[in-house]
């Protein structure tokens, strides 16, 4: 039996996952959120502990559960971190820190090392210039990590971090060379879920979209038709956190991985949108710090290191995302409303 932790249970990443592992019968899954379980996945789970992440009871009271697998989803999104610069890096920082630290003292108490799952992003990418994002295309892990938010800021520290605590943690102490802790990070693209809407992201503007269009509501766009950034199905970001979990840790060569699976401008997503939904009614208001932050974003990602190292290959490209995942599933989750 793997008993596996998820933070931020509620959330969108969370809502899809809980689905996923609660199907895998060697689970004992563990949730974790500010609010209670969503209307359906309270069932799914054997414990759930509503709480705040960075508050030393929550984090005492889960403790006291011999964790194999952490998948640290709490966190608050770029434009939510920007409005409550303090909040975000409380709940995003420390709050990371103190699973960490938990982490490695059931580590230590099991003599298993709990493997942890961090949900990074393209937040960490700070490009110049429309310019220069423009010129550099697909990036890689390690170029232009120069973010411009307080969320990008906080996960990538937390990346460092989590590399910190796995393999020199204590160095200098007697601390030192315990493997307790498994750190693996990924750094998502925006993510497109058909059931759920996202809160307080700056990639919001797809998922918005797709969703007013499915329910017959005219949206106008906060980012220009030609802002680009990399975007994936949700499906597929489940997988991902299924499968870098799965990996074997000797064929992991870096703890921190990007993966890519499509990178439409927003016009190209309103196009796609229009086809399916032709009496949508799409507009563009961009909101200027919005775009500046979508601007300072990576056009796209290169993500050859993922695939060889662990085999990432996206199950679903633009075209079957839309036709074979989103379209179908949204027009039935409003059809039932
Ligand atoms: N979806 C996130 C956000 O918009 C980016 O990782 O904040």
């Amino acid at each position: 039996m793997i008993t596996t932790l998820v933070t931020g249970a509620n959330g969108e990443i969370g809502h899809s996952l809980l689905e996923t592992l609660s199907k895998q019968s060697d689970r004992r899954i563990i949730a974790l959120d500010l609010s209670p379980l969503g209307h359906g996945l309270a069932e799914l789970v054997h414990r759930s502990v509503q709480g705040d992440v960075s508050d030393p009871a929550v984090v005492a009271e889960l403790e006291t559960e011999d964790i194999d697998e952490i998948y640290h989803l709490a966190a608050l999104l770029s434009t939510s971190s920007e409005k409550n610069p303090a909040l975000a890096h409380q709940v995003n920082v420390n709050g990371t820190m103190g699973l960490l630290m938990m982490a490695r003292r059931i580590g230590t108490r099991t003599g298993r090392a709990v493997k942890f799952l961090f949900p990074s992003t393209i937040a960490v990418y700070g490009m110049k210039s429309v310019e220069a994002k423009n010129a550099a295309g697909a990036v890689t892990e390690f170029e232009h990590l120069q973010p411009t938010t307080m969320y990008g800021i906080n996960k990538v520290y937390c990346e460092q971090l989590g590399g910190y605590m796995s393999d020199r943690f204590g160095q200098l102490t007697d601390e030192a060379g315990a493997k307790v802790l498994d750190f693996r990070a990924l750094r998502f693209p925006g993510l497109i879920s058909a059931t759920t809407v996202p809160t307080g992201g700056t990639s919001d503007y797809a998922p918005e979209m797709i969703h007013a269009a499915a329910q017959g509501k005219a949206y106008a766009c906060f980012v220009r038709p030609d802002a680009r950034i990399p975007f994936m199905a949700m499906p597929d970001g489940v997988k991902a956190l299924l499968d870098l979990a799965a990996a074997p840790m000797e064929n992991l060569t870096q703890r921190v991985y990007n993966i890519g699976a499509f990178a439409p401008s927003a016009e190209e997503i309103a196009a796609k949108v229009k086809s399916a939904f032709p009496n949508a009614e799409i507009s563009y208001a961009p909101h200027p710090k919005r775009q500046a932050i979508v601007d300072s974003w990576c056009a796209d990602v290169n993500d050859s290191v993922a695939r060889r190292d662990w085999g990432w290959s996206p199950d679903y490209d633009m075209d079957r995302a839309f036709n074979e995942y989103l379209i179908p599933t949204i027009s039935k989750v409003y059809s039932k409303a």
